[in-house]
């Protein structure tokens, strides 16, 4: 597969359109939040030898997954792999509840051990909330850039005004806002209302998608068989349950589109995601098999039409009742 790399915002870093998310290896139940089963090292070794086979180039965790355990997970992972430092692209956060900045400078060399031998090439606050200004945030961020910690400073969850503060406070140190992770996904639209993907727009700013399949939901498989969400944990299970009657005329088309494709729902969904706004977007999608992240690259191989999307776009905004989930 030829995959055309994109920019991280500003930045000298260049991605694959999808990159994988791996929330889904915090390996505990309190940091998954009843959304996702426990996976082995073993697995996650196999999905990240497939999503590298697969041509995905970057990886997207964080210190709350599993309070470590993500990172070191796919650490692990990546040198079963064979990986060398600096042949893939690692995006981490930090948590910021209840702390203040200060702990940005003093939690990275755990974040760096824990990802060791692989470099932080991105580090995101992950929520705006903390007890220290957005400003003082992206000083530490600032900082930690300078010291050659970490590569491209971005964040996640921020609004416009929030996205426009950090901007402007990093570029008095000279360093560029890379991107705003944000739920984004054809049922979820809220980006394109907020103004957080105008700002992104103006500011140069990589939008990295997060959630970009519900949580499962845009794959079709639970509206074929809703049975299969009995063995999924409580909360996300509740969640997608409700929510598979009011989608279903967005999934028959998508279906639709996919057997004219020879693609899956999944790979329409998240093509309308990576084409949609041009280069401007990139998604993460989670993965507990292999099979999910080959499914995910797959998306990279062809374009909608024009006319394609725009009637995508068209069919979710008619779902006027659809409450996007909330994680
Ligand atoms: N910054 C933030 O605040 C934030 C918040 C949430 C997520 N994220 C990031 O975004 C990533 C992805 O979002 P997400 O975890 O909410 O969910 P998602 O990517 O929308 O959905 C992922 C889930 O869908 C199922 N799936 C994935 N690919 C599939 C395929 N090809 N066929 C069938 N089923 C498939 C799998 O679950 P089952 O196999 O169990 O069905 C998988 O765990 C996370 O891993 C994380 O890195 C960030």
């Amino acid at each position: 597969m030829t995959t055309n790399f994109r920019p991280l915002g500003p930045t000298d870093i260049r991605i694959s359109p999808i990159g994988l998310g791996t929330w889904q290896f915090s390996q505990n139940s309190i940091a998954a939040a009843g959304n996702w089963a426990v996976i082995d090292q073993d697995a996650v070794n196999a999905i990240v030898q497939t999503a590298l086979d697969s041509g995905l180039t970057w990886f997207d965790t964080a210190e709350i997954y599993g309070f470590g355990r993500s990172e070191r997970a796919l650490a692990r992972a990546l040198l079963t792999a064979g990986v060398t430092p600096g042949q893939v692209v690692i995006a981490t956060k930090w948590w910021p509840i209840p702390r203040c900045a200060g702990s940005i400078r003093r939690t990275i060399d755990k974040r760096i051990k824990n990802l060791a031998p692989y470099p932080v090439d991105l580090h995101q606050a992950h929520w705006p909330r903390s007890l220290s200004s957005i400003e003082s945030v992206m000083d530490a961020m600032a900082d930690l850039a300078e010291a050659g910690k970490i590569r491209a400073v971005g964040v996640s969850n921020y609004n416009a005004e929030q996205m426009r503060r950090a901007h402007a406070r990093l570029a008095k140190r000279g360093i560029p806002l890379a991107s705003n992770q944000v739920k984004y996904n054809l049922l979820d639209r809220s980006i394109e209302q907020n103004g957080v993907l105008e700002a992104a727009a103006e500011l140069g700013i990589t939008i990295i998608a997060y959630s970009p399949l519900e949580m499962g939901l845009l794959t079709g498989k639970f509206h074929a068989d809703p049975g299969l969400l009995d063995s999924r944990p409580w909360r996300r299970r509740r969640k997608l349950k409700e929510r598979l009657h009011i989608t279903l005329p967005l999934i028959d088309r998508m279906a639709e589109l996919a057997a004219q494709y020879d693609a899956t729902i999944t790979q329409i969904g998240l093509n309308w995601l990576i084409n949609a706004h041009g280069p401007r977007v990139v998604a993460i999608p989670g993965a507990t098999k292999p099979r999910h992240a080959a499914d995910a690259a797959g998306a990279m191989r062809f374009v909608l039409s024009p006319d394609e999307l725009a009637e995508l776009d068209r069919i979710a905004r008619s779902l006027t009742a659809y409450q996007p989930i909330s994680n």
